[in-house]
């Protein structure tokens, strides 16, 4: 099965879980495309009733486009669920996000549902985090200081993400910096807490005890993976 397919599939298959009445996160990415479509898809044709919180303008335009009721996250007391994508994922379903730039809107998104649900393919499955390069949100101000703080904190190389048209600007007005770790991440909570100590970072693409499930799409289908609840 081609990727596109199993894209679909996770993100449609995603879709099992959310019901009329539910305030529903809706993340950024390939995947979670697929998800926002069929979300559009119930809403036109079977009277699904959700207001939605987009993670970045991409999305929000593709779900008015899909006729999904949005509404700002502020306005809102908390959401039942968001779907979103991943780059990758851990075995404890740590990730790390930002691949799409979105990172800052899905974590403050995620940090207020109830549920994360991430869609992804099987491509997506690590057991250490980091063969993808981390994206961490900084400042524009004194990027280069960053840059430089960011590559002594990881002992890495790091790089600002680049646009058609120079340095990419986020949805936010900010930069991305990807750092180039290796799948050394064993300790996402500690990576993301020390370099959220330095000044001018905005946020991590770390995304640490926030996902509850993964649908996850491979050659044998689609699987609901659970994390176990250790509380
Ligand atoms: C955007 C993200 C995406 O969810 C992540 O990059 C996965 O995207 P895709 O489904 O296109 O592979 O974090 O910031």
């Amino acid at each position: 099965m081609d990727v596109e397919s199993l894209k679909a599939e996770a993100g449609i298959s995603a879709c099992s879980y959310v019901k009329s009445g539910m305030k529903v996160g809706l993340g950024t990415g390939s995947t979670v495309k697929y998800t926002i479509l069929e979300l559009g898809r119930r809403v036109r044709e079977e009277g699904l009733e959700i207001v939605g919180v987009p993670t970045s303008i991409a999305t929000e335009v593709l779900a008015r486009e899909q006729g999904i009721s949005l509404r700002e996250l502020d306005d809102l007391d908390g959401l039942d669920v968001v779907i979103d994508g991943t780059d990758e994922f851990d075995p404890e379903f740590q990730l790390i996000k930002g691949g799409g730039a979105a990172l800052l809107r899905e974590k403050v998104v995620a940090q207020s549902s109830a549920k994360m649900v991430v869609v992804a393919d099987d491509r997506k499955r690590v057991e250490c985090l980091g063969a993808f390069p981390l994206p961490i949100e900084v400042t524009p101000f004194s990027s280069g200081s960053t840059l430089k703080a960011i590559q002594a904190v990881l002992n890495c190389k790091a790089s600002v993400r680049q646009g058609s048209d120079g340095n990419l600007v986020t949805d936010n007005g900010n930069f991305i910096i990807d750092a180039q770790t290796g799948p050394t991440i064993s300790n996402p909570s500690q990576t993301e807490a020390d370099l959220l100590h330095i000044a001018g970072v905005v946020q991590v693409g770390l995304f640490t005890n926030m996902c509850d499930v993964v649908i996850l799409a491979g050659a044998d289908g689609v699987s609901v993976l659970e994390k176990e609840d250790t509380s």
